[in-house]
């Protein structure tokens, strides 16, 4: 064998397992044996010596990892790009491997200063032809080092996202080897970057390993030639390498596996060709935005931060002014980074819904695009949010109207007026242009200070009624807190809507929500078909899906009751002509009749009946409650959970939500829309109504006795 191949190693003599940096090492401290980790080096040494020529660097008291020259820096031709570790405790290595490279002829590049880049752990050469190296991120190397290796490498860079905290370095979980092939951990990576995988290296040449082949660190291996050192391999995957024309070789690494190394990261390639591309490629591209508002009380800058990690991108702060008082809002400038303009956009899309804004030397402008298909937007659409937003269009910032989740914008310009609107996808006629990218659009959000997330609404108050142990003096304090703010609302005359699932029946809330309706608190209904037959049922029959609301008891026959109490309803033509009848006289949808407060009831498909008041058309159903919802001041939703999402969607930010289920799931599920003025109670429906209409004649009672 000629040992054109040479490796770069570092004996184990101070080696040990000193601190934690990876989940390896939990509980590993100073559990490493000396003897037997010295054993296995040596034993590593000899296997690779048969293969390649082995340098030495001299170990360093105090750098226990420094026997994993894999992170030392990235060799390609004579020219190396040094390591910048990401921990302090290994940053020591730095030197002494700069050192060494230089003695040794080799042209050191650093990169810039706070820019953690670990190496051969987290950079692979796929050698062939068209070499390329596969970057790793997520856990150690900043993905911003990536453009700069493809730029000072001259090889193209494919970026990959690490998902699983165990397997941290890239080496762990991938190894490219000779002729194309490639082993590796699939479930190490998220999609996108398996997609990368499965473009570049062809289906018979992925050897893709197990969750047990993975933790026993197959992937770490060393390949020379046909040759392929490990720690452990199982039989089945011995047998695929050998069937793929490779010599797998065991050698045992336990000692480094604590400190969560093995067979590969005790080495580091020092023969790679140069590459001698002019122009290589790396998809990873960045934005600079702007956050302002109460970054840090809201949590809106942790949020923001999130949304870039979550999406697969990265971030740096380059500036950041923090505003002292309680009252003062910070502003942060943030670079965001992604491995491909896609995603990139797609990060950029929820921030811009945080309300963040892009800096751009010039103002961008909105990009529009035709419709050319009815119904039907172009692919890269901006969905809309609950927050007020604008559009940059010819220069200026025009506000979208009927703001609404999940729609289009759509822009009009009309000789030189231009307006937007929100407008469902169903709804899109050919030749209108909508928003399309990131570009040109801003949200405006409310700053949210300390002071605004009050004792009722905020996020803590949440999570306390989550739990189990609400008490019911919490829920008697939000219902006072409503009660107030309902009055105020019916006094200057404005508008109150309920939501309201069948629930609010069965659990005796009907008289107090008649009672709501009848005072002239509520000004709009909406539900499904149930609502309301049960409502007649019970005013009918007494009972509620056939149960006796006085006594609790199951009625004999009463199961049927409600489809009698639809069958009168029928025949009558619809609910209002039952009540000008005489025939119902009380109840909920009695007092909407008598008080002409408009109702919607929406069907679906498990309606009896219907009631000839149910509108079966989705479409024409979601229109009417729209309609009703318009100009809202109050929601109120009482256990409905599809109504209420349905109505959340189409209600901008700022109308006051008060939503009550039993299940905390469902509360926090439309109560949580990341604005103040939602409220979310967690209790039995029927005695929230129960408690909400005695609060409400204590504040009659006083206001009239003054
Ligand atoms: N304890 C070392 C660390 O966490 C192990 C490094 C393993 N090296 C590697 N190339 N995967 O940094």
């Amino acid at each position: 064998m000629d040992k054109t191949i040479e490796l770069l190693m570092c004996a184990p003599d101070h080696f040990g397992i000193r601190y934690v940096i990876n989940p390896w090492m939990e509980g590993n401290i100073n559990r490493a044996v000396p003897e037997t980790a010295i054993e296995q080096w040596q034993n590593l040494a000899r296997v690779l010596g048969e293969h390649a020529q082995v340098h030495l660097v001299r170990p360093q008291a105090g750098l226990p990892d420094m026997v994993f020259t894999a992170n030392a820096g990235l060799v390609l031709g004579r020219r190396v790009v040094l390591s910048r570790f990401l921990h302090r405790e290994r940053q020591g290595e730095e030197a002494h491997f700069k050192r060494w490279f230089a003695e040794h002829g080799f042209t050191v590049d650093e990169l810039p200063a706070d820019l953690p880049f670990e190496g051969a752990g987290d950079a692979l050469l796929q050698r062939g032809k068209e070499p390329w190296l596969w970057a790793g991120y997520g856990f150690r190397s900043e993905l911003d080092s990536h453009p700069l290796l493809a730029e000072r490498l001259r090889l193209d860079v494919v970026s990959l996202r690490l998902m699983d905290k165990r397997f941290y370095h890239l080496d762990t979980c991938l190894c490219p080897l000779e002729d194309g092939y490639l082993l590796y951990y699939p479930h190490a990576f998220d999609a996108r970057s398996n997609q990368q995988i499965e473009e570049r290296v062809p289906a018979e040449r992925r050897i893709a390993v197990q969750e047990p082949d993975a933790v026993n660190f197959a992937c770490n291996a060393v390949n020379l030639g046909r040759v392929l050192v490990m720690n452990q391999a199982s039989l089945e995957l011995k047998e695929r390498l050998q069937s793929s024309g490779f010599q797998p070789i065991e050698s045992p690494m336990s000692e480094f596996m604590k400190a969560g190394g093995g067979a590969k990261c005790l080495t580091l390639r020092l023969t790679e060709p140069a590459a001698k591309k002019s122009r290589a490629r790396c998809s990873t591209e960045s934005r600079v935005v702007s956050l302002k508002g109460h970054l840090l009380d809201s949590g809106l800058l942790n949020h923001a931060l999130d949304v870039a990690v979550e999406g697969g991108g990265s971030f740096r702060i380059l500036n950041f002014k923090l505003g002292l008082q309680r009252q003062s809002t910070s502003v942060a400038e943030v670079k965001i980074s992604a491995p491909a303009a896609d995603v990139l956009d797609k990060i950029i899309g929820q921030l811009i819904d945080l309300g963040a804004t892009i800096d751009t030397p010039k103002p961008s402008q909105a990009r529009l695009v035709a419709i050319t298909q009815a119904g039907v937007a172009p692919d890269d659409f901006y969905a809309t949010t609950i927050y007020p937003t604008e559009v940059c269009v010819d220069g200026d910032w025009v506000r979208v109207q009927g703001q609404r989740m999940d729609a289009v914008v759509v822009v009009d310009t009309n000789g030189n007026e231009t307006t937007a609107h929100c407008r469902l996808l169903r709804d899109l006629k050919v030749g209108e242009r909508v928003v399309v990218g990131v570009d040109g659009i801003r949200t405006v959000r409310q700053p949210e200070a300390r002071a605004d997330r009050g004792d009722l609404t905020g996020k803590e108050e949440f999570g306390f009624m989550e739990s189990s142990v609400s008490s019911e003096r919490r829920v008697e304090l939000v219902v006072e807190q409503i009660a107030w703010e309902w009055r105020r609302i019916r006094q200057r005359g404005g508008k109150a809507v309920v939501v309201a699932g069948p629930v609010v029946i069965h659990t005796g809330g009907a008289e107090h929500l008649a009672y709501l309706i009848r005072e002239g608190y509520v000004q709009a209904l909406l539900g499904g078909n149930a609502i309301a037959v049960h409502d007649i049922e019970q005013a009918l029959l007494g009972t509620s899906l056939g149960i006796d609301l006085q006594h609790g008891r199951s009625v004999h026959g009463g199961h049927q009751h409600h489809l009698r109490a639809i069958n009168l309803i029928r025949r009558c033509g619809k609910i209002s002509a039952a009540v000008e009848q005489g025939l119902l006289k009380s109840g909920v949808m009695y007092e909407c009749v008598r008080k002409r407060v408009p109702f919607a009831l929406a069907g679906s498909i498990r309606d009896d009946g219907p009631l000839p008041d149910t509108q079966m058309n989705l479409v024409k159903a979601q229109a009417a409650y729209a309609q009703l919802l318009q100009g809202a001041d109050l929601i109120l939703m009482l256990s409905s959970m599809l109504h209420s999402i349905g109505v959340g969607n189409m209600t901008p930010a700022g109308v006051k939500l008060v939503c009550v289920d039993i299940n905390p799931a469902v509360v926090t599920k439309l109560a949580d829309r990341g604005s103040v003025e939602s409220v979310g109670v967690v209790t039995d429906v029927g005695l929230f109504l129960s408690l909400l209409e005695q609060q409400l004649r204590k504040l009659e009672a006083t206001t009239t006795a003054a």
